[in-house]
This record gives C-alpha cells, structure tokens and sequence, in this order.
C-alpha cells in the first residue's frame, strides 16, 4: 500500500475494511489495529494467501480469502446488507509471482451490481500506475455506481496516488 500518511486511513473507519489484494497482509493487520470491526481480504495467489494468514494468528476479526477478486466479491458482497464498508481497491501484479491481473473495473462493477447499497466508500490505490484513460474510465464506473460521489486524491506513494470516493 501506498498512502504516505497511514494515519489518513482512521478517517474512513466503517464497519467492514474490505480489501483486495492481501500481499503479505501488511495493510490487513493494520485495518484490524485502527478499530474496523471486520476485515475482508482476497488474494489471488495461494502462497501469499498462507503467508497472510500465518503472519495474521492473533488478529480474530481478519476473514482472508484466496481466489480472483471480482469472482469472490460477486459471492460475498450481498451478504453485507446492514454494515458500512470502506474498500481498499489494491488487487494487480505485485511482481512477487507471474500474476498478470488488474482487475479494478471488474471490482467496480461486482460494487454496483452485488452490493445492497451504493453509499459505501471506495477507496482505490496505486492511481500513478493507471493510464489517464484509465483514471477516466475509473472514475466513470464509480459515478455510476452513485453520481453523488465526491472523487478526490491522497497522497500516496507518489502525487494523489490514492483516488478516494465517497458520498459526503
Ligand atoms: C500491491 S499488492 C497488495 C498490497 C496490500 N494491499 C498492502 O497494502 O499491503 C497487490 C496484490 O494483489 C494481488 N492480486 C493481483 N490480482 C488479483 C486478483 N485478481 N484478485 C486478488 N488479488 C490479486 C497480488 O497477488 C498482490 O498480492
């Protein structure tokens, strides 16, 4: 993960951290330490999957699943029909493995069509990875989602590298 300021994390405490993409689980834990009631993380890569796990025993609230994120989200999204989510949109090629998948437009597209609601805050990292097109297209699959969404930038691994999109 990306954000220069982890700290900027606590000003989007819901009730479920959903993240895609665990790597080693790094971000998890701490989602887990900043008061999120329950952690949500996918990984697509088996062995990252057991790494995550193994360096996560202590933290109870944390349910990791291994598989592509868009399929697992279509599965588990409409079982969260009472609860707040901040999403942590971080699935793509980490270079630790061959993975080759980027697949945010998907992610956007599992929110819109399996989430009960369209008010949950969707927050999208390594934007300086993104092709402007890319940035655009993102951004538009967001609104549809829900027009009222206020769409800035944090500071991240580099210049607004976090796009942030929330209903205020
Ligand atoms: C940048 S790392 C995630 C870092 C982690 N979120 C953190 O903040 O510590 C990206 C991860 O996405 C995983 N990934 C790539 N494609 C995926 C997919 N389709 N579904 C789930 N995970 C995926 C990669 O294997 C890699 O572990």
């Amino acid at each position: 993960m990306s954000l220069q300021n982890i700290n900027d994390l606590k000003e989007h405490i819901a009730d479920v951290f959903f993240e895609t993409g665990t790597y080693e689980g790094w971000l998890t834990r701490i989602a887990s330490e900043f008061g999120f009631k329950k952690i949500i993380t996918i990984e697509i890569i088996p062995e990252l999957f057991e790494i995550s796990k193994s360096l996560s025993t202590e933290y109870k609230n944390i349910d990791f699943y291994l598989g592509s994120s868009p399929e697992i989200m279509k599965k588990i999204l409409p079982q969260f029909s009472h609860e707040n989510i901040t999403f942590w949109l971080d699935a793509h090629p980490s270079g630790y493995f061959n993975e080759k998948t980027w697949p945010v437009f998907e992610e956007l597209s599992a929110i819109k069509n399996y989430c009960s609601r369209n008010n949950h805050t969707i927050l999208i990292d390594d934007i300086r990875l993104f092709k402007p097109e890319d940035i655009e297209k993102t951004k538009s699959l967001v609104l549809e989602i829900n027009p009222n969404y206020n769409i800035t930038f944090l500071e991240g691994g580099s210049t607004q590298d976090v796009m942030v999109c929330k209903i205020i």
